[in-house]
């Protein structure tokens, strides 16, 4: 097979935008567009402000800022943009199903088949469709039919390539991947997506499977890694109760080469928008097969942090003297990780809407998120009226303003830069006691009892 010249991908969000930037970036004989339906994120990844892309991503802006333009291009003409690619990579999102069989389960795979009955009807050349969004196993013989049955007689190759970057460092996963992942059934089509990472990935970290294998590979890492978490944090409560430290166990049995030592970090609970997705689809896949002990296993990580998210809400309250009632809760961080402003099933929106279920008033700082998205989460619940989410919520765009005369103090991201504030000025504004609950370990626990907090950090 000739070498790909055009590749189209369709979806221009956390995964296709970053993916296919740097794929442009390093194969700069290859034209790549990147289409999507949401005109305003299109319109925002053609910013000439690269401060204003659509997503955060250090490093992010360089890219874009080096390619776009030149061979890589951000458009809604999806139609035209199929049209001419030889290539086609669909990273439309897959999200939980909120209706129907498998409601809060199964993965909705709508808008993936709404992709590839659009690549049916229009492409009137070959081409190789590449599954980037991540899939429940055995979907590539779907798309294989509907791309089959509605077409016009041409050859459609299906490649199963899941990604595995983690965002808030997307753009140094993809400039120095692990691995790169792909699954089909055709030699030549795998080969022609070789060439494009070959680019830039050592083929050794190349690794072909078949269509199943790199389906489920996708779902396997992503349980593998929220169940170290789960792991972790089951332990932190048992630290807890025991004098134990977690940092000093997961320090300990991290330097076990066979368990390493990452990932090891107890929190206030998993978020992003893929590991419980993904799990929860791995748990129904297993039912669906009737493999009970299997989706049982792996739902276990779901309930343990879902319980840790609640164990954390729930020690505020207590520490609080049972009360949080018309008290400032200060909420340090809303996105699910650092260096993101993704808030998908963050835990912040957890916590809150717990502490907000007791009336708490909480205000709300983060560098990155904005305040129309901290209302869109919460709102987005349905636990109580919009009204009352704004009534009980303040996002602020200074942190001193959060912190100023609150009761308390709630760190749920890991932001670098919550370390650095004058926490001598944030005690002498808070009122008292003043409580800290550190839900990242983040800051320094002899630091801020010498100035007089309490300070709650989980596992210890
Ligand atoms: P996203 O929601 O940020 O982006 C998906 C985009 O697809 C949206 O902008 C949407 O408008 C567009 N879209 C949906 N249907 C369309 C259609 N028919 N035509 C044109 N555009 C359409 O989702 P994200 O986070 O990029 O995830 C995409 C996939 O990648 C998911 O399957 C996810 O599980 C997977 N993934 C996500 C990772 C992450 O860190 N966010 C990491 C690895 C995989």
């Amino acid at each position: 097979m000739n070498r790909v010249k055009k590749i189209t991908c369709i979806g221009a969000g956390y995964v296709g935008g970053p993916t296919m930037s740097v794929i442009a970036q390093k194969n700069p004989d290859v034209e790549v567009t990147v289409v999507d339906m949401n005109q305003a994120r299109i319109a925002a990844w053609n910013n000439d402000d690269l401060s204003q892309l659509p997503i955060y991503e250090p490093g992010l802006d360089a890219v874009v800022g080096a390619a776009r333009g030149r061979n890589l291009f951000f458009s809604t003409d999806v139609d035209k943009a199929i049209q001419e690619a030889d290539m086609i990579f669909i990273s439309v999102n897959t999200p939980t199903k909120t209706y129907g069989k498998g409601k809060g389960q199964a993965a909705d795979l709508k808008f993936i088949e709404l992709c590839a009955r659009q690549i049916a009807e229009v492409a009137s050349t070959d081409k190789i469709v590449v599954e980037k969004s991540t899939l429940p196993v055995r979907t590539a013989e779907a798309l294989k039919s509907i791309l089959d049955n509605t077409g016009n007689g041409v050859n459609f190759h299906i490649l199963s390539n899941p990604e595995f970057l983690a965002e808030g460092t997307a753009v140094s996963d993809l400039h120095n991947p692990d691995r790169v992942l792909i699954g089909g059934e055709s030699a030549e089509a795998i080969e022609a997506l070789v060439q494009v990472y070959e680019a830039w990935v050592p083929r050794e970290r190349i690794i072909t499977t078949n269509l199943w294998s790199s389906e489920l590979s996708k779902l396997v890492a992503n349980a593998f890694l929220a169940q170290r978490v789960s792991s972790i944090n089951a332990i932190s409560e048992l630290c807890e109760v025991t004098g134990a430290n977690v940092d000093e166990v997961s320090r300990a049995i991290g330097q076990d080469s066979r368990i390493g030592s990452k990932f090891l970090k107890a929190s206030v609970g998993f978020g992003g928008s893929c590991f419980q997705k993904d799990i929860l689809n791995l748990v129904y896949i297993a039912r669906s097969y009737n493999l009970y002990e299997v989706a049982n296993y792996w739902e276990q990580v779901i309930l343990l942090n879902d319980h840790q998210k609640t164990r954390f809400a729930e020690k505020i309250i207590k520490t609080m003297y049972n009360t949080v009632n018309g008290k400032d809760i200060a909420f340090l961080g809303w996105a699910f990780k650092k260096d993101t402003n993704d808030t998908r099933e963050s835990a912040a929106i957890h916590v809150a809407d717990h502490l907000l279920d007791e009336e708490a008033h909480v205000i709300v700082y983060d560098p990155k998120v904005t305040a129309e998205q901290v209302y869109r989460d919460l709102d987005y619940l349905g636990t109580r009226s919009p009204e009352d989410n704004r009534r009980l919520v303040k996002v602020v765009n200074d942190p001193y303003e959060a912190l100023d005369s609150a009761h308390a103090v709630a760190v749920l991201t890991e932001w670098d830069e919550f370390k650095t504030y004058d926490w001598a000025k944030v005690k002498a504004g808070m009122k008292r006691p003043s409580f800290v609950f550190d839900g990242r370990k983040l800051l320094n626990r002899k630091q801020l009892e010498e100035l007089g907090f309490d300070y709650y950090a989980i596992g210890e």
